[in-house]
């Protein structure tokens, strides 16, 4: 059965999402910083939480919950604290990822490095440091908010070699064989259109460039009511797909050696899987989360153990 979104509501619904995420973190001089409203501490980003700390309703940072409060705790989880270290509260607290694409990627000094929805910037600032100064990092966003906030952040590192782009994925803003390497951070899940930012990502890497990629994918198939739910597309769930289909349009696209170097996934009991219920279905809250289970016939097992942040690696051939 098909979506009842189109692809036009579905990148509203994300970049709507991700806007009023980046104002929280945007400094305007009138105003003076706005500090993200308090609220229950995430546990999770975009997805499997390795931990749920408490009792206290999960939210997604990933995802659309007007509760998040910062995501300060998923830098910590994703990222080593010398990683961290020097970097404002505004990128680390506006990361949103559900990985470390970095720890893959193997950056070298003097590369250029593709940043495919870069967000807050957290990924660009860490790869411009491994690529120093004759090397360049672009972030690519197609959410104005977000590119707002990555160039404040950059001006407030004080650093020169990256540079914010506002654009879309499936159609990127950049000459053929540009870039030695793509990174991407829980993104790629949230295009209605996988092929299309595959096909870009071939062309815009050199010959032998490589592609380091953090994302969403379930196993098998989610349940068409979760597929239809805009803030769980903004929650980077349900445009996650099948992860051997996911790997198979990387192949589709020209890339070679695609390997996945790990997945993580949830682990639940009986005190957190209601929890994670509500990540997978973004925005919804208790009742309304086991409403929907209802309809699916799923346990909340059943539904969460589908859901894995992989990392994956691929090269375009030399
Ligand atoms: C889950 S956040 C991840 C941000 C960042 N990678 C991080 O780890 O913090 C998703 C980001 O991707 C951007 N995005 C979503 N779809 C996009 C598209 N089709 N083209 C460009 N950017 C997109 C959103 O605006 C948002 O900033």
């Amino acid at each position: 059965m098909g979506s009842i979104q189109t692809d036009e509501r579905i990148k509203e619904a994300v970049r709507e999402t991700y806007g009023g995420i980046a104002r929280r973190f945007v400094e305007e001089p009138a105003s003076g910083p706005e500090k993200a409203a308090e609220g229950p501490a995430p546990a999770s980003c975009c997805g499997p939480s390795e931990a749920v700390a408490d009792e206290r309703p999960q939210t997604s940072c990933c995802g659309p919950s007007e509760a998040v409060a910062d995501c300060s705790s998923v830098a910590a989880r994703f990222y080593s604290a010398e990683e961290l270290t020097d970097l404002p509260d505004s990128v680390a607290d506006a990361s949103l990822g559900c990985g470390n694409p970095l720890a893959i990627a193997e950056l070298q000094p003097g590369e250029v490095v593709l940043d495919l929805g870069s967000g807050g910037g957290i990924d660009c600032f860490l790869a411009a440091k491994k690529v120093g100064p004759k090397g360049k990092v672009i972030g690519l966003d197609m959410t104005p908010d977000m590119i707002k906030l990555a160039r404040q952040n950059a001006k407030k590192i004080g650093i020169s070699n990256v540079d914010f782009r506002y654009g879309e994925m499936e159609d990127m803003p950049l000459p053929d064989d540009s870039v030695d390497v793509i990174i991407s951070n829980c993104v790629i899940n949230l295009s209605p259109d996988k092929d299309a930012v595959f096909r870009e990502a071939y062309r815009v890497l050199r010959p032998g460039g490589r592609l380091s990629i953090s994302d969403m994918v379930v196993d098998g198939d989610l349940p068409q009511v979760i597929r239809d739910r805009l803030d769980a597309w903004a929650g980077c769930i349900a445009g996650a797909l099948d992860e051997t289909v996911y790997l198979d349009k990387i192949r589709a696209a020209g890339f070679e050696r695609v390997d996945v170097l790990s997945r993580d996934q949830a682990e639940i009991d009986e005190a957190t899987e209601w929890d994670e219920v509500q990540v997978v279905v973004a925005g919804a809250d208790g009742q309304e989360a086991k409403d929907l289970l209802t309809q699916t016939g799923l346990s909340p097992r059943d539904l969460v153990s589908r859901v894995a942040s992989i990392k994956v690696k691929a090269h375009k051939p030399a």
